[in-house]
């Protein structure tokens, strides 16, 4: 339809993005059989039909088992340029995205060689594309602070050679039963270095959570944020200090933080002033990328053209780039 090709058209930002869930079932194979990692699947088909998830757990299980396969720089890379790709085709000028170093230094990966394949695959897309591109590092909050902490560490010898690409940290995993509070004293070291800091809060926690994340993290964005609707205080402070919330409608759907997209709240808290986002989480897991989220949004919840200008515009606002940067997008 028309409304889909001016979705298609709009110039996007995208601020919450795991770069593991970009990797594609047909990648998951060549790089297992690449590296000789075992999968429980037979098939690309059956890698598919297993994301069929209840929760996030459900699906994290999935995930963690996933990312086995990536072990050298290139593969980093390689997992990377896809995403661009898709991002490239789906008009996306920016992205922020979330790696989780743990995740591969757990297995034996040197964290050196994440940062390494995933910054070069950044730069090149800038120098071949103009393509903008930023790495959030995530604390995997199921794991301790001083799992958190000892990451951070290992990562501060890198933090000058990619001073140009590394500029923040995240907090992502099992959200119930691990509050922001827990990663405290790591989120202090990381703004006193000069880091950015945004949190996952809010997508199956409840509201606590997203008041720990501002008050106890300082995050200057929360991470899906949805539950914030059961606070009405806290979305009126949400509306008033224009927090961003970075929102990914088909992964509350897959993951059944709504039964059905036209339940989302997304359309409200735009409405009451909030500035939302729309981004893709894990577009391999959740069976869309960019425009696919905007499309089925738009579609569900029936979002005017202003609206969908706004959603894409907040994400440009809500992004850690320059005014400067900022105002050659819109
Ligand atoms: N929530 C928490 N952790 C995650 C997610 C998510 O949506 N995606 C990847 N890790
Ligand atoms: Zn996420």
């Amino acid at each position: 339809t028309e409304l889909h090709q001016f979705i298609r058209g709009l110039p996007k930002a995208e601020l919450h993005l795991h770069i593991e869930g970009s990797l594609e079932p047909e990648m998951m194979f060549a790089l297992a059989q690449k590296n000789g990692v075992k999968l429980p699947y037979a098939s690309v088909a059956e890698v598919r039909a297993a994301y069929q998830f209840s929760d996030l757990q459900s699906f994290l299980d999935l995930y963690y088992a996933g990312a086995a396969v990536l072990q050298t720089e290139q593969d980093f890379y390689d997992l990377t340029v896809a995403y661009i790709q898709r991002a490239l085709a789906d008009d996306v000028r920016h992205v922020e995205l979330f790696f989780d170093p743990q995740t591969h230094t757990a297995r034996g990966i040197a964290i050196e060689t994440v940062f390494a394949g995933i910054a070069g695959a950044l730069r090149d897309a800038k120098a071949r594309h103009g393509f903008s591109g930023s790495m959030i590092l995530c604390f995997l909050r199921h794991l301790s602070e001083e799992d958190a902490m000892s990451t951070l560490e290992s990562a501060l010898p890198l933090r000058d050679a990619y001073a140009d690409v590394w500029i923040g940290v995240g907090l992502d995993s099992s959200e119930v039963g691990n509050p922001p509070e827990k990663f405290a004293h790591v989120f202090t070291i990381a703004q006193a270095m000069g880091l950015h800091v945004v949190a996952h809060a809010g997508e199956e926690g409840p509201p606590a959570y997203i008041h720990g994340a501002l008050d106890v993290l300082q995050v200057e964005r929360i991470d899906h944020g949805v539950r914030a609707e059961e606070d009405p205080a806290l979305m009126q402070q949400l509306a008033a200090s224009r927090m961003p919330l970075t929102v990914c409608p088909l992964s509350n759907l897959k993951l059944c933080v709504v039964k059905d997209l036209r339940d989302h709240n997304l359309a409200r808290m735009l409405r009451a002033g909030l500035c939302v986002t729309i981004n893709s989480d894990d577009p391999s897991y959740f069976g869309g990328y960019m425009n696919d989220n905007f499309i089925a949004t738009a579609d569900a919840l029936e979002l005017s053209r202003a609206e969908l200008l706004q959603i894409a515009r907040n994400g440009f606002e809500a992004a850690f780039v320059s005014e400067q940067q900022k105002q050659s997008w819109y």
